[in-house]
């Protein structure tokens, strides 16, 4: 411990697994740029209130571009059981660069406590901005070909057993709305995440009036976090965007597990385009949908981070402890699930084909059963009344096998003498979508208004 940043109460040297234990550099290194950037406003507001010459302020914001340098050109060398995270990391390089007599300075007044939490609140924003841009290019594409393939009539499912007849673009569409809402709750978690812990110390506050204001407005924060033990101690905006992401990939998940059902040769409806299916080993015919099993897959990945942080931070008693550095790994893992599923779900979409014949051919005559019964209501029979009468009409379509649509008229009107001859024009998939008018429905209009609608949420 001795040799460390912190080491001067120390006299003993760590245990090493400790060493390891301890350590973050090698994942909070990604923060490298964050951390530079929270360093330099830091400094530059204890130049203003007089901690630092200008001479020393402008030496430390060279020094640290230098070190920054060094991290995009790939030669910052990480000491291996000294450079404990990124924070002591930059430092240490810092001082070498300019000297331990400056370089020291720069901590004035700070705390690594306040310090990850601005550079992974920072970094999480810029990531989650760029997460916003990839879920709205894959509604876009949503909305682009439920406008497209507006003509495919299919079956809709409810208990995985054939309903009513819908639009595909009504499928797709209604995945769509669950993903405009993730989009609209995203927009609000961006906005808590934003917010600058800089200045709040380790816990009580900063003691040289600090600029608190200035800091966060050069960083891009969008406000302060108003507490400071609260400051330092808040996950909350990780916890939030993996409660977020959770929600979103439990959305993604189910929306593969149709896609998977409707490419099964049974449905035949899809087909994924062969950048997103992978072949077998074995069996040479085989085409598997891999990445919509992957979308599937990883929401379970996505719980467990949300589940276990939740975890991790229940019981801790007020401001930093350092439990809150298992905060850092699932949120970097989360971002990149989360980021990349989102991708791959708008890659698969926008190749994918589609096979409107073989949607056609999986409707049958009884998912108008509740049409026939809709046709009686027009005729003033009240409706537990048609739903009976559809109900016998679909049985002796079951127990003759004639298809309920050939049923004879004398059939039809055996059951029901309210039954006329205008009855066949039931019998029709493409008029059964067009009934389904009332906004939200099914038929061409009110899917068209859907698309409308979803593209306003973009915006
Ligand atoms: N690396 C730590 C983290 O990720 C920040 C350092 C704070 N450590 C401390 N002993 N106060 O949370």
């Amino acid at each position: 411990g001795e040799n460390m940043l912190w080491g001067g109460r120390f006299t003993g040297g760590l245990d090493p697994l400790m060493v390891q234990y301890n350590e973050s550099i090698f994942f909070d290194k990604v923060l490298h740029k964050q951390d530079i950037l929270g360093s330099i406003a830091f400094a530059r507001a204890n130049c203003k209130n007089g901690i630092l010459t200008r001479e020393e302020f402008e030496a430390i914001e060279q020094g640290l571009w230098q070190v920054e340098k060094e991290w995009e050109e790939g030669t910052f060398n990480i000491i291996s059981g000294v450079d404990e995270d990124i924070h002591t990391a930059n430092e240490r390089r810092l001082g070498e660069i300019i000297g331990k007599n400056i370089a020291g300075k720069l901590h004035t007044g700070r705390s690594r406590n306040e310090q990850i939490a601005c550079d992974m609140r920072m970094w999480l924003r810029d990531e989650l901005r760029k997460i916003e841009a990839h879920l709205v290019s894959f509604l876009q594409v949503t909305a682009a070909r439920a406008e497209k393939e507006m003509d495919h009539v299919m079956p809709g499912y409810t208990h995985l057993q054939r309903a009513q007849p819908i639009r595909w673009s009504h499928w797709m569409l209604s995945y769509g709305f669950a993903f405009a809402a993730d989009l609209e709750r995203l927009r609000e978690v961006i906005k808590r995440v934003n917010r600058s812990p800089l200045g709040c110390g380790a816990l009580a506050g900063n003691p040289f009036h600090i600029d608190r204001e200035a800091m966060a407005a050069e960083l891009g924060f969008e406000g302060l976090l108003w507490n400071s033990m609260g400051g330092v101690a808040d996950r909350d905006f990780v916890t939030e965007t993996l409660q977020w992401g959770a929600m979103l990939m439990q959305h993604v998940s189910r929306w593969a597990e149709d896609l998977i059902i409707y490419s099964a040769a049974e449905f035949g409806f899809v087909r994924l385009a062969d950048a997103y299916s992978t072949g077998s080993s074995l069996m040479p015919q085989k085409k598997n949908p891999d990445s919509l099993e992957l979308l599937r897959g990883k929401s379970g990945r996505a719980f467990g981070h949300m589940a276990g942080f939740m975890m991790t931070q229940k019981g801790l008693p007020s401001t930093y402890n350092k439990d809150l550095q298992e905060s850092v790994e699932p949120m970097l893992d989360h971002v990149k699930t989360v980021a990349d599923s989102i991708q791959i779900a708008e890659g698969v979409l926008a190749t994918m084909e589609t096979r409107p014949d073989k949607m056609r051919a999986a409707l049958d005559p009884f998912m108008l059963a509740t049409d026939v019964a809709d046709y009686l209501v027009r005729k003033g029979v009240p409706f537990r009344e048609t739903h009976h009468i559809s109900g016998r009409c679909v049985a002796l379509s079951e127990q003759t096998g004639i298809p309920m649509n050939l049923l004879t008229y004398e059939q039809l009107k055996g059951i029901d003498e309210r039954f006329d001859e205008d009855i066949a024009e039931t019998f029709d998939y493409e008029k059964s979508v067009e009934m389904r008018s009332a906004q939200g429905g099914t038929s061409r209009a009110t899917v068209l208004e859907q698309i409308k609608v979803l593209r306003e949420m973009l915006a």
